[in-house]
């Protein structure tokens, strides 16, 4: 048990040498602390300097990850073991981004000449969609590609598309539908032209319900439009593990794209899933955002205990288990990466959200941190009065680009002071000498002094990561995203749970099927507990009063 390892004992009893430190006289003392906790792989740039950590406490991290046996899981992975035990699966997104070439096996087969097929049956795709020799059923070229899927089958793609829009195409729109809310796909189909639209359907096992509900409305939409049934072949995709359903569907195989049940839904990005993004920005700008993701890669299987994703796992099992952090706030200063918060939290969420070891035993810790946050400045608007001045100690993530594709009046450099600027505030705070004299210096008397000054101290010495980078290419995501995907698998092994099954989505899913059916039929539903009973009947109520 983690708790059990002799480097959790080390730092527990180096947690209490803690106490009364402040970040920023560590800094006034220390000024080589900057450089020795700042690496880089190539221009992106870790700065971790602003945690509450030294040598001994990152030597005892280290420590623990080598006790808990990262480096031999880190192995494990990449090999192509069947770490996903629960579900008898491989864990090989990084076969996915691999070209060294080299074979790795899935139950005695080499899997990276399927990979390279694949990647070529996206480029042969993409580009004739790109080029306009892709014509639609009455013999336009697309100009709107809409993809259909949820969670890891949505995520990835609307995440990218948004980050790299500098890199799209400018004769494409892209749009992503997933919920089932019929206002989604209902707002999305409003605005478009069924000659001129392409739907990508994406869904590993093709059975799920918000995908398929609304692919059907979207095939409804197209025939309806189009007046023929023959038009699907030229306006539907689908991204699938699984033929047979997609042929039911009545998508042709012809068009089908395939991935594998060792790449986990919320890891399939580098997939055929990428297919939205490989689209939009080209399939070079594809195999770039492969290649940051390769580096990525790379950098962590050479060191599984110091790399940048490991560092950024220990510093959050330091966090959550000895500083009571319950949650993880991430703080994109780059608007592109609005949807990068949404994609962490499946990430790391539906990853680490577990409750039993390995073993099956109930942990006896907690797991799994609540990943949330928005772009800056957005939020400094928002929530950061909690981050600077509340009760809960949260540590932050900042991520900022050095370039813009829009250098207008300086705003980048308005973009770029305000991340540093909120990082310095966290780490150094305000004392209540400082905040004194600001007042005085304002001219208050000694009674409004008073009065204000414990609501103008901020505490401090609040940790955070910045993640600096030159621009958010596609080999910038790439290795930003990976380097999550990493981080979340080091947190998984310490923890010793599975991070690569879910069954946690199961039980809502086929109590909702029992109420779809129920409320369906529009008789009383009587079977549930009264909560329900009673939410179910009223819904029905004003459903009916509505339409009546
Ligand atoms: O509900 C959870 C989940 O199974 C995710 O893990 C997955 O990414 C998503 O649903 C979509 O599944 P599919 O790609 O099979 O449609």
């Amino acid at each position: 048990m983690l708790t059990d390892l002799p480097a959790w004992k080390g730092l527990q009893a180096h947690r209490a040498a803690w106490n009364n430190v402040h970040l920023r006289d560590l800094f006034k003392t220390d000024p080589k602390r900057f450089d020795r906790y700042s690496p880089r792989l190539d221009e992106l740039l870790l700065d971790y300097s602003k945690n509450l950590i030294s040598d001994e406490t990152l030597a005892l991290l280290r420590r623990l990850a080598v006790e808990a046996n990262v480096p031999a899981w880190t192995e494990a992975m990449f090999k192509g073991e069947k770490i996903n035990f629960t579900e008898n699966r491989a864990v090989l997104h990084v076969a996915l981004r691999s070209d060294s070439g080299k074979p790795v096996f899935v139950d005695g087969q080499n899997i990276i000449p399927a990979v390279a097929d694949v990647l070529s049956q996206m480029r042969v795709f993409t580009d004739s969609v790109r080029n306009g020799s892709w014509r639609g059923h009455s013999g336009k070229v697309i100009s709107d590609v809409v993809s259909i899927g949820i969670g890891g089958s949505d995520l990835g793609p609307a995440m990218a598309c948004r980050a790299l829009k500098s890199y799209g195409s400018k004769q494409l729109s892209m749009h992503f539908v997933s919920n089932v809310d019929p206002n989604h796909i209902g707002d999305t189909l409003d605005d478009l032209n069924a000659e001129t639209t392409l739907f990508i359907i994406s869904s590993k096992t093709f059975t799920t319900l918000e995908t398929l509900a609304n692919a059907k409305i979207a095939r409804r939409w197209l025939v309806e439009k189009l007046g023929s049934e023959q038009a699907v072949a030229k306006h539907f995709v689908a991204v699938s593990t699984n033929e047979a359903a997609v042929r039911a569907f009545g998508i042709d195989p012809a068009n089908m794209f395939i991935f594998w049940d060792w790449v986990g839904g919320r890891y399939s990005m580098w997939s055929a899933i990428g297919l939205p993004i490989a689209v939009y920005i080209g399939m070079d700008g594809f195999e770039s955002m492969l290649a940051g993701a390769r580096d990525m890669d790379e950098h962590f299987r050479s060191d599984p205990v110091g790399s940048m994703p490991a560092t950024l796992a220990l510093l959050s099992i330091w966090y959550q288990h000895f500083w009571d952090a319950h949650s993880h706030a991430v703080l994109p200063y780059d608007q592109h990466l609005g949807r990068f918060p949404a994609y962490l939290q499946q990430l790391c969420m539906e990853s680490n959200g577990k409750r039993v070891t390995r073993q099956g035993e109930v942990v006896s810790h907690a797991t799994g941190e609540i990943v949330w946050g928005e772009p800056g400045t957005n939020g400094q608007h928002a929530f950061y009065q909690l981050l600077h001045q509340g009760t809960r100690f949260i540590p932050a993530d900042f991520l900022l680009a050095a370039t813009t594709a829009h250098p207008y009046d300086g705003m980048q450099q308005m973009l770029a002071a305000n991340c540093m600027a909120q990082s310095e505030a966290l780490m150094l705070g305000k004392t209540e000498e400082e905040a004194r004299s600001e007042l005085k210096a304002e001219g208050l008397d000694d009674d409004k002094i008073r009065l204000l000054l414990p609501h103008k101290v901020f505490p401090g010495n609040r940790p955070s990561n910045t993640l600096l980078y030159r621009e958010l290419n596609p080999r910038t995501l790439g290795r930003l995203v990976a380097l999550y995907e990493h981080k979340t698998f080091v947190q998984s092994v310490l923890w010793n749970i599975n991070a690569f099954d879910q069954w946690g989505v199961e039980l809502g899913k086929k109590l909702a099927g029992t109420l779809i059916r129920e409320l369906g039929e529009g008789t009383p539903i009587t079977g549930h507990d009264a909560s329900t009973n009673w939410l179910a009947s009223y819904c029905q109520r004003l459903g009916r009063d509505k339409s009546g």
